[in-house]
């Protein structure tokens, strides 16, 4: 099955979809009208006129429909790590007498460095503890106030079950923060169903938002009324324009919002969205599914007893949307890829990773990435001393 290529790149036979998805097609168009036409004509006027001021909330309802969350719980804003401190804070408030943010030892690092740096501001009356993925559950105890997680594991793609950890948490009186990095766009989300607290997910990878592009929140609707967030900016004021000197939080999910919107930055995020949902995330999932038996298939059969390891599960429904292997010589083999047009990421400290983007990665790409690997390693074109040369960008 292949989907139509709108996100082919010219440039690059396998653009990845892990750290930076591709430029969509649609959005150096309407990058050029938002810049020569709303701010170059409308100039201040675009804040009504094109909407710019409503565009988190109405990017946040688009991105809504791709991880079954409802009209109004999204926000397009911000950073990950922003809108994790923010989610902390407003967890940890409503559970006043529990002292604990339980992770996983293999989640992100911003996601750990963002809880600590909070906790440490909060006057360290909160500790973080970090167990195995597969210690979360029993850890969960009554004095955990929040369980945040990675919904799919960076590294190794591991996919945890949304639904029953987050019926657990709840189960024991605890709230959790999904981190939908890698899952927003990649894979079947639904946040409503699984009766999720808060989340958060960026715009640059599967949804193709570009460098630097906005990252969202998600907030239960039962939440909205009941917590606050710490970064009180103006425009999370329920009347900005009142210029009043005393904070009054906006209704809803609005008073997540901080500041200006970064409103070059959200119109190709849309563009990336707007892919992803006439795509529909079941036919993407089912391909990417496709997609990464094949390529661990013709690992299996094409480079075995080179020294790869998976790094990823081997059941499609366990594993997000990307493979990853360990391997020892793993930095140097990516440099040498990425030279053939095979760009994936190396993830420290031994692990290449593949993001199949399934809207525009086709089932001949992965044949070509594993034969080209596979004369990579037979011919040792990675033992070059620039390929092993470690760039401070991974
Ligand atoms: C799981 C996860 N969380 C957070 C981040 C970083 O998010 P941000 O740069 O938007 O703060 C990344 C970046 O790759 C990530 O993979």
């Amino acid at each position: 099955m292949l989907l139509t290529p709108h996100c082919r790149s010219p440039a690059s036979p396998w653009p990845d979809g892990n750290s930076l998805g591709a430029l969509p097609r649609s959005a150096p168009a309407r990058v050029q009208e938002v810049v020569e036409r709303e701010w170059g004509e409308h100039l201040i006027g675009g804040w009504r006129k094109d909407g710019w001021m409503t565009y988190p909330e109405r990017l946040g309802n688009k991105i809504a429909k791709l991880i079954g969350a409802g009209a109004g719980e999204v926000i397009a804003v911000d950073t990950i790590s922003i809108n994790l401190f923010k989610l902390i804070a407003a967890a940890l408030a409503l559970k006043p007498t529990r002292r604990t943010v339980l992770t996983d030892t293999g989640n992100f690092p911003t996601d750990v460095y963002m809880a600590d740096g909070l906790i440490q501001l909060l006057g360290c009356r909160h500790r973080l503890r970090l167990v195995e993925e597969d210690e979360i559950e029993a850890a969960i105890d009554d004095d955990t106030a929040v369980v945040m997680l990675t919904h799919v594991n960076y590294r190794s793609g591991r996919v945890y079950d949304m639904a029953e950890i987050t019926r657990i948490a709840q189960m024991k009186g605890a709230l959790v923060i999904w981190d939908l990095a890698h899952s927003a766009g990649a894979v079947p989300v639904d946040l409503t169903r699984a009766g999720a607290d808060f989340a958060v997910g960026c715009g640059y990878k599967y949804l193709n938002g570009g460098p630097g592009s906005p990252a969202f929140v998600y907030v239960a609707l039962r939440h909205h009324d009941r917590t606050s967030q710490p970064l009180t900016g103006w425009l999370g004021h329920a009347d900005p324009f009142a210029f009043d000197l005393a904070y009054r939080p906006a209704a809803g999910i609005l008073h997540y919002k901080c500041s200006t919107p970064s409103i070059l930055a959200m119109a190709p995020l849309e563009c990336g969205v707007d892919i992803m949902l006439e795509a529909g995330i079941k036919r993407l999932r089912a391909k990417s599914m496709v997609l990464g038996d094949l390529f661990i298939q013709l690992m299996d059969a094409r480079l075995d007893g080179q020294g790869f390891r998976p790094a990823c599960p081997r059941r499609a429904e366990a594993r997000g949307s990307q493979v990853s292997f360990h391997h020892q010589d793993g930095y140097a083999i990516m440099q040498a890829l990425i030279e053939r047009g095979v760009v994936g990421d190396f993830r420290a400290p031994d692990i290449l990773r593949f993001g199949l983007t399934p809207a525009y990665v086709r089932h001949v790409d992965i044949w070509d990435a594993v034969e080209i690997l596979k004369e990579i390693m037979d011919s040792r074109a990675y033992d070059r001393a620039e390929f092993k040369e470690r760039a401070s960008v991974t």
